[in-house]
């Protein structure tokens, strides 16, 4: 198994990679790539740690060594936010580094399953779908924006509400990655009953989470370490997949058939070709019905945000 993060000296990808140097299955290769010149030194600091997966950093001219043979790529890479921009003012930055990566990918890795963290998500997963597809390369089901972070906080705050286990607690969340796109399906976590005042106060909680780590962060950045936790919890259920584990299912941003816009985070059953079945989200409640229907135009100019940038 070679995983490849793209990023890996940023605040995500040092994070991501510490925990993947933790987690990956022994044999795996753990390959780092990033323009920061630190690179080969985050390389060696995790190259220390006694588990048998072998790190390599690659630097700004080396994309191509870093993503040859690559089973994933996880993409950390770009410009966060700062208080006062949303994900969007990020676009014009981050989405020529998406596309760049894209490019990477399809000469040396056009197999590899894709994990997009790069904001606003929304808009660079059809990015990387658009290179794909001009480079005549796409498979819907092998590219993925990485939606975890959404779920994990969700888990993390309804345990906290209702003195719960995290462990126990499991949340589907549906839409976008980014403010309202974001819908957590209270209606469907089991063995939990939520008041109105309650789903009234979580829902935006969760839907603002980002930007309460980046006002914390005063400058600072956006969440990296929560982030790192989410995109290492999301690879490893693609490592999973590709090993024939049966019955991984978990969230992301796809292409898929909910029919609700062209991307759109669902659940979905990982296999060795990435998705193997596109699952439904099942019923929502009126709430949730509503709050779904009022997010699509957002959700929508965001998706053609990035197919136009391509275009
Ligand atoms: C967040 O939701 C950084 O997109 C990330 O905080």
């Amino acid at each position: 198994m070679k995983v490849t993060v793209c990023g890996a000296a940023g605040g995500i990808g040092q994070a991501l990679s510490l925990l993947l140097k933790t987690q990956l299955p022994a044999g795996s290769e753990l390959s780092l790539y990033d323009v920061a010149p630190v690179v080969p030194g985050v390389a060696v600091d995790l190259s220390h740690i006694p588990t048998d997966v072998k790190v390599a950093g690659f630097g700004a001219d080396d994309l191509a060594a870093a993503l040859s043979g690559a089973d994933i790529v996880i993409i950390p890479a770009g410009m966060p936010r700062k208080p006062g921009m949303d994900r969007a003012d990020l676009f014009a930055v981050n989405a020529g580094i998406i596309k760049t990566l894209a490019e990477g990918i399809v000469a040396n890795c056009p197999k590899a399953l894709v994990g997009v963290i790069t904001n606003p998500v929304n808009g660079t997963v059809p990015i990387v779908a658009e290179v794909f597809k001009k480079a005549g390369t796409y498979e819907a089901n092998r590219v993925f924006g990485v939606t975890t972070l959404d779920v994990i906080r969700s888990e993390t705050f309804i345990a906290e509400l209702k003195g719960l286990s995290t462990s126990d607690v499991k949340v589907p969340v549906i839409g976008g990655h980014s403010g309202t796109t974001i819908l957590p399906l209270l209606s469907q976590v089991e063995g939990v009953e939520f008041s109105q005042e309650e789903i009234d106060a979580l829902t935006p909680r969760i839907q603002n989470a980002g930007t309460e780590v980046v006002m914390a962060k005063a400058g600072g950045g956006s969440a990296t370490l929560s982030m790192g936790a989410a995109a290492a919890r999301f690879c490893m259920s693609l490592v999973k997949g590709l090993q024939g584990e049966a019955d991984v299912v978990d969230y992301a941003y796809v292409q898929g058939n909910t029919g609700d816009a062209e991307y759109f985070a669902q659940p979905v059953r990982l296999g060795k070709n990435g998705v193997e079945e596109y699952l439904s989200y099942g019923t929502l409640s009126a709430y949730e019905e509503n709050a779904k229907n009022e997010m699509l135009a957002t959700l929508n100019a965001d998706i053609k945000e990035g197919v136009d940038f391509i275009a």
